[in-house]
């Protein structure tokens, strides 16, 4: 699988030519001004929940690019009143298949109000299994002992999760959380994008290490292959 960094909690996996975009903020991403969100394509959008820094580009990447986006219902239905009509309504615990796999929301500990202040619904994350493998975005989140049932079901290669603290987990606790869902690799996101969530890099690197774990930290623009 190939993971692409957009900034903040945004970021594309490819997998058997498929493109998956998540919780796309980059426009208003000071730190992201280096990526032209023109050249982004997908062929699927999703989004964990309803706040600002998950969904700000998501009207004009689906329709820029065309993408169905996955969201729940009442992130979708707010994508509705925007104008989008390609949308899938999911929520917690339900999975649908895809043409490239399948994919199940799974729950998180947070709060998911839209940019207008409406209501958006809870917030989650994803499991998205590939043919070549699956994969765990928690979305902003709390460590919850939830995250334990999801290697029962699912053999994660990796997890993206959040490591910036105040608003979701550290990097002690997203250490935790690989932990819970039995995956030695992790894709670090939500830091350093505003000073409440600004971290030392080495120091999250070193927290991981100490259990054995790899955290990769990808520059904005950067892909890697995991
Ligand atoms: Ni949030
Ligand atoms: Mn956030």
């Amino acid at each position: 699988m190939k993971l692409t960094y957009f900034g903040h909690s945004c970021f594309l996996v490819e997998s058997g030519g498929q493109k998956l975009l998540f919780d796309p903020f980059i426009t208003p991403n000071p730190l992201a001004k280096g990526v032209d969100i023109s050249k982004i394509q997908a062929d699927l959008i999703l989004l964990s929940h309803g706040h600002v820094d998950h969904v700000a580009d998501a009207v004009a990447l689906a329709s820029q690019t065309g993408a169905p986006v996955v969201s729940n219902w009442e992130v979708s239905e707010w994508l509705g009143r925007q104008g989008l009509t390609n949308l899938v309504a999911m929520n917690h615990g339900g999975s649908r298949s895809f043409g490239f796999g399948r994919v199940k929301m799974t729950g998180a500990i947070h709060s998911s109000t839209m940019p207008d202040g409406s209501a958006g619904g809870n917030p989650g994350g994803y499991v998205v299994e590939f043919a070549e493998g699956a994969f765990y975005y928690s979305g902003d989140t709390a460590l919850t002992m939830d995250m334990k049932l999801i290697p029962e079901e699912f053999a994660i290669r990796f997890a993206v999760l959040p490591i910036g603290d105040n608003f979701t987990m550290g990097a002690s606790d997203a250490t935790r959380a690989a932990g819970f869902v039995d995956t030695s690799i992790v894709v670090g996101v939500h830091y350093n994008t505003f000073p409440p969530i600004v971290i030392n890099k080495e120091e999250a690197v070193a927290t991981f290490s100490k259990s054995g774990r790899t955290l990769l930290l990808p520059a904005i623009g950067e892909t890697v292959e995991i």
